[in-house]
C-alpha cells in the first residue's frame, strides 16, 4: 500500500518560492544503503532526512530512481512510472515524498526525456520498421553510397558523448538509430507530437503523485534540425564535434513552453531547472524570462568547462586562473540581473569534487577552502545547489587503477584512449581529475566500516578519508564545513540582500581575491574571499567600502585585519553605502 502524500503548500506557495531556496541533490546509488546490497536506496534516503533538515535545505533533487538497466546509472530509463527494484518501490518513493513534505522539504524529480533506455517498450516496438513507434526515435539509412556497417556509413559524423559514433546499426533492418549518449540510450524524436504528448502525460502523473518540480536532463538537446546536418566542432566544452548541430535546436523554446503549459508547471508553481550544457547567457535569459513561461532556471556549463582546452574533450585540461572563473560567474550575474534567474553550483554527480578542483584538499586547507568556495557561490544571486557530501568537504576519490572505476564514460574513455596509444598513466591522471566517479563515491556518514553507507560491499569504493571526513564528525564540530553551509543557508533565508541584492564584482583581475558586493536601497553586503593557499594582503585603499561594517559570517571568526589568511573569507554588511 502506498502512503498518500501530504499536500504541501501547493496552493499557497508563491510562484517564485525557489528564489529563496537552497536545493540539495541526492545521487541515490551513493547516499545510503538500507538493505546491505551495497547500493543506496530510497528507504536509505528517508532514514537520513534529518541530515537535510539540520542543514536547512528547502528542496531535495533526486537523481533518477526509475526502472533502468543501469547502463548509465539510471539515466537510461526503461519505465518512467516505476521505481527500479535496486532503489525500492513506488511505495518507498511515496514515503520519501511524505517524509520530505513533513519536514518542509520539497522534492524534485530528475526528468530524462532526451532519450530512453533501449529496453524501454517504446524503443523495443520502434525496432520494427512498420510500427507506429518507428518515428518515435531517429532511425536513418546509411550515408548514401555506403553499405550498412562499413566505415563512414553512419548517417552523420556525430559522436557520442561517451566516445565513438552516435549511431548504432540495427543488423535486422540495415538502419541506424541515434544515441548521443550510450548505445543503450536511444534519442527520442521530439518532432513527433505523440512523443511529446506521452512525455507530458508522464510528467502530470508525477505531479499528481506529489512531486514539486523537475530537473531536466540535457534538455537543450531535445530539438534538432530534422535534416540532421553533419556537425561543426564547437569551441571549448566537452561536447564532441557533433554537438553544435544538436544543441539549442530550432524548436527548443517552443517545446519548453508547450511542456510548461501542458503539464501546468508554471501554473502549479513547480520548480523547473534545465540542464543546458550548450546554453549561452542570451538563451538562458530568454528561457528563464518569467513572461515566457519556459523554465525557472538553467544549469550553465561555462564555469565548469573553463578547464577544458579550447576545442578539446573534457579530459584535456588547462589551469583555470581565478580572474577567468570570476569573470564567467559575473557575466551570468550581469546577464540575468534584470530578467531571468541563475542556478549556482560547483558540484553534481557529473563533476569532480569542488574542494579538490577549485579549492585545496590538503589537510591544511581543505576545511577553509571548502567553506570559502561555499561562501562565494551562495552569495551570488541565484538558487544554490548543494551536492551530497559537498557540505562535508568531500574530496575526489584518488583512484589509481581503472578497475576502481564504474562509470561508463570513464571506462569507455580509458579503452579508447589507451587503444589509441595514450599512455595509461596519462589516462589515469585525467580520470583522477575529471572522472564522474569522483562525485559518486559513497556518502561518508561516519568513521565506521564503509563510512556507515552500507553493511555490504559498496558498489564503488568508499574514500579512505572517511575516518576524518564524515557527517557525524562534521555535525558535532561547530567549526566544520557542515556548520558553515548551515550558516550560509540560514543567511539566505534571513537576509533579503542575499536573495535579491544587485551583484557587482570588484577587483576583477586580482589573482587571489574574489570580492563582490550585493546591494539594494542603500544597503550592501561585501564578500571578501582569499581563494588561494597563500596569504593575501588586501589594500584597504582599494576597498573603502569596508569602513563601518558588521561581519555576518567568516571562515576565521574574530579576525578583522585586511591581511587575509589562505582561504579566509568574510561576508560583511555595510550599514550605509557610500
Ligand atoms: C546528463 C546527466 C548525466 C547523464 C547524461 C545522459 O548530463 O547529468 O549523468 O550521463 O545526461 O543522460
Amino acid at each position: 500500500m502506498s502512503t498518500p502524500h501530504v499536500p504541501f503548500g501547493t496552493a499557497t506557495r508563491p510562484a517564485d518560492w525557489w528564489r529563496t531556496a537552497v536545493v540539495y541533490q541526492v545521487y541515490p546509488r551513493s547516499f545510503a544503503d538500507s538493505d546491505g546490497d551495497g547500493v543506496g536506496d530510497l528507504p536509505g534516503i528517508t532514514a537520513h532526512l534529518e541530515h537535510l533538515e539540520r542543514l536547512g535545505v528547502d528542496v531535495l533533487w533526486l537523481s533518477p530512481v526509475y526502472r533502468s538497466p543501469m547502463d548509465d546509472n539510471g539515466y537510461d530509463i526503461s519505465d518512467y512510472q516505476d521505481v527500479d527494484p535496486v532503489f525500492g518501490t513506488l511505495a518507498d518513493l511515496d514515503e520519501l515524498i511524505t517524509g520530505c513534505h513533513a519536514r518542509g522539504i520539497r522534492l524534485v524529480m530528475d526528468l530524462v526525456v532526451n532519450h530512453t533506455s533501449d529496453e524501454h517498450p517504446w524503443f523495443v516496438e520502434s525496432r520494427d520498421p512498420t510500427s507506429p513507434k518507428r518515428d518515435w526515435y531517429w532511425w536513418r539509412p546509411p550515408r548514401p553510397g555506403h553499405a550498412p556497417g562499413t566505415p563512414g556509413a553512419e548517417p552523420t559524423n556525430w559522436e557520442s558523448v561517451f566516445s565513438g559514433p552516435a549511431w548504432e546499426l540495427d543488423e535486422a533492418t540495415g538502419e541506424y538509430y541515434l544515441h548521443l549518449f550510450s548505445r543503450k540510450q536511444p534519442d527520442l524524436n521530439w518532432e513527433n507530437p505523440d512523443v511529446r504528448r506521452a512525455v507530458y502525460a508522464m510528467m502530470r502523473w508525477w505531479v499528481d503523485r506529489g512531486v514539486d518540480g523537475f530537473r531536466m536532463d540535457v534538455i537543450d538537446l531535445i530539438s534538432r534540425d530534422p535534416r540532421l546536418p553533419d556537425g561543426v566542432v564547437p569551441p571549448g566544452g566537452h561536447y564532441g564535434p557533433s554537438h553544435a548541430a544538436v544543441l539549442n535546436g530550432p524548436r527548443l523554446e517552443e517545446y519548453l513552453a508547450e511542456m510548461n503549459r501542458e503539464v501546468g508547471l508554471g501554473a502549479g508553481h513547480l520548480l523547473t531547472v534545465g540542464e543546458m550544457p550548450g546554453s549561452t547567457i542570451e538563451l538562458a535569459r530568454r528561457v528563464t524570462d518569467p513572461a515566457r513561461r519556459e523554465l525557472d532556471m538553467v544549469f550553465t556549463f561555462q564555469h565548469v568547462d573553463l578547464d577544458v582546452r579550447p576545442g578539446g574533450a573534457k579530459w584535456d585540461t588547462v589551469p583555470v586562473p581565478l580572474p577567468a572563473l570570476k569573470a564567467t560567474l559575473a557575466a551570468w550575474q550581469e546577464g540575468l540581473a534584470d530578467v531571468g534567474w541563475n542556478s549556482l553550483y560547483w558540484n553534481n554527480h557529473d563533476q569532480p569534487r569542488a574542494v579538490t578542483r577549485f579549492g585545496d584538499d590538503s589537510p591544511e586547507h581543505r576545511v577553509s577552502s571548502a567553506k570559502t568556495l561555499g561562501t562565494v557561490l551562495h552569495l551570488h544571486r541565484g538558487t544554490p545547489y548543494v551536492y551530497q557530501g559537498e557540505e562535508l568537504g568531500m574530496t575526489n576519490a584518488s583512484f589509481t587503477s581503472i578497475d576502481d572505476y564504474r562509470d561508463i564514460e570513464s571506462i569507455r574513455f580509458h579503452a579508447e584512449a589507451t587503444a589509441a596509444g595514450v599512455p595509461e598513466e596519462t589516462v589515469l591522471r585525467a580520470l583522477a581529475l575529471k572522472g564522474r566517479d569522483n562525485a559518486r563515491t559513497p556518502m561518508q556518514w561516519d568513521a565506521g566500516p564503509n563510512a556507515g553507507f552500507t553493511t555490504g560491499v559498496p558498489w564503488l569504493a568508499v574514500n579512505a578519508n572517511h575516518d576524518s571526513i564524515n557527517a557525524a564528525a562534521a555535525e558535532a564540530d561547530p567549526a566544520s564545513v557542515f556548520n558553515h553551509y548551515r550558516a550560509l543557508i540560514a543567511l539566505r533565508h534571513e537576509h533579503p540582500l542575499v536573495v535579491d541584492g544587485r551583484f557587482e564584482l570588484l577587483l576583477p583581475d586580482h589573482p587571489q581575491l574574489w570580492v563582490f558586493t550585493r546591494s539594494a536601497a542603500g544597503r550592501a553586503l561585501v564578500v571578501l574571499a582569499n581563494c588561494s593557499s597563500q596569504p593575501a594582503p588586501v589594500d584597504a585603499g582599494a576597498l573603502p567600502l569596508l569602513d563601518g561594517s558588521t561581519v555576518l559570517l567568516a571562515t576565521h571568526p574574530g579576525r578583522d585585519g585586511l591581511d587575509l589568511l589562505p582561504w579566509e573569507s568574510r561576508v560583511v554588511e555595510l550599514l550605509s553605502r557610500p
